[in-house]
């Protein structure tokens, strides 16, 4: 089974071929990331224009990598949501025309269940049942995976996302976009002790997250301090801010452990890429003897190899999608 799979939730042009679920012969990626950084975050309304502009391209270059012509594909798989709509239709449209065209089943992804098992591409693989934590700039989510397409989610975040965090303070102390890299390298220079933040829901009886008012209090020390201040402690301040966030996942994690006596994790999302995130993960995992699995990154952030592998498990079980599926932006798993 050769399948190509077509990633445009958000702001990443993506296509890529994966044979037989697991052979990556192709990985093809357009980031946006230079349109959106003047602004500090994804323009919906130029995401989805530029992906209009970039779709047969990466089409293209995914197909040409891969050394094969279009009649070698034997599916498509395509994310039909959750993410941005105007964005999610280019994907969509994309692979409806090629199904049609060359006559062959396209399966409608859920962009959550490609990170979910995007774990499963790498040698070293979960058993089930595992805790499935997906850390992104648009999601924040934690699921309980008994196999395959067998998931409850356990908690998500009532506000902004854990990436989202990052972005926003980041933007805030005049950092660049995205945040999430720049604050965990500057972050390494100062202490995660300096100042204290809120952790949110840390008392609540629930598994959701909150990261909103992590945001106000970042915002609030800079208004009370000042820029000059701010600025002569700017690693302590951003060190500080992302231990707020990596406690606040972390304390729901040890919570789920607990709840499910589930001792297995797969991160997955951008926000898994930091490394205080996982020196702390690793510090659990070795006191709480947890099994812990980190997807190598590329398949950790938006990818179309982790949407054809979720696909591919649909369409080799004869599996499809009507014509006339839509896209849904806030589609749940
Ligand atoms: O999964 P992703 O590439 O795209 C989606 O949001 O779906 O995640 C991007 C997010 C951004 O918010 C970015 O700031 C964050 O992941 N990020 C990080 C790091 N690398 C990326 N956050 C913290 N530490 C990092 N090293
Ligand atoms: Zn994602």
């Amino acid at each position: 089974m050769q399948i190509l799979g077509i990633e445009s939730s958000c702001d990443d042009c993506a296509a890529a071929v994966l044979k037989d679920g697991k052979q990556v012969l192709s990985h093809v990626i357009h980031s946006q990331f230079h349109i959106h950084r003047a602004y500090g975050g994804v323009v919906p309304e130029l995401a989805s224009r530029d992906h209009l502009e970039k779709i047969i391209p990466v089409l293209e270059a995914a197909m040409s990598q891969a050394r094969l012509e279009w009649h070698q594909l034997d599916g498509i798989a395509v994310t039909c949501g959750p993410g941005l709509v105007g964005s999610l239709l280019v994907g969509l449209s994309a692979a409806k025309t090629l199904s049609f065209a060359l006559n062959i089943p396209f399966y409608g992804v859920n962009h959550l269940e490609g990170h979910l098992l995007a774990i499963f591409l790498e040698d070293r693989a979960p058993s089930f049942p595992f805790l499935g934590m997906i850390i992104s700039g648009g999601h924040t989510s934690l699921y309980r995976v008994a196999g395959f397409s067998d998931y409850r989610r356990l908690g998500q975040t009532r506000d902004d996302a854990a990436g989202e965090a990052f972005d926003k303070v980041a933007k805030l102390l005049g950092l660049g976009y995205p945040g999430g890299v720049t604050i965990d390298r500057l972050g390494r220079l100062g202490n995660p002790g300096a100042f204290h933040f809120p952790r949110a829901m840390a008392s609540d009886k629930t598994l959701d997250f909150s990261f909103s008012g992590l945001k106000t209090a970042v915002r609030t020390f800079v208004a009370r301090h000042g820029e000059a201040y701010v600025r002569e402690h700017l690693a302590d301040l951003v060190s500080s801010f992302q231990e707020a966030v990596v406690d606040s996942l972390l304390h729901k994690l040890s919570d789920a452990v607990s709840l499910t006596r589930i001792p297995r994790v797969v991160f997955s999302g951008g926000v898994a890429a930091n490394s205080r995130l996982r020196a702390r993960v690793q510090e659990l995992a070795d006191r709480d003897s947890l099994e812990v699995f980190f997807p190598s990154a590329f398949l950790c952030t938006d990818n179309a190899v982790m949407i054809a592998a979720a696909g591919n498990r649909y369409l080799e079980k004869g599996k499809s999608s009507p014509l006339t599926l839509n896209v849904d932006p806030n589609l749940q798993l």
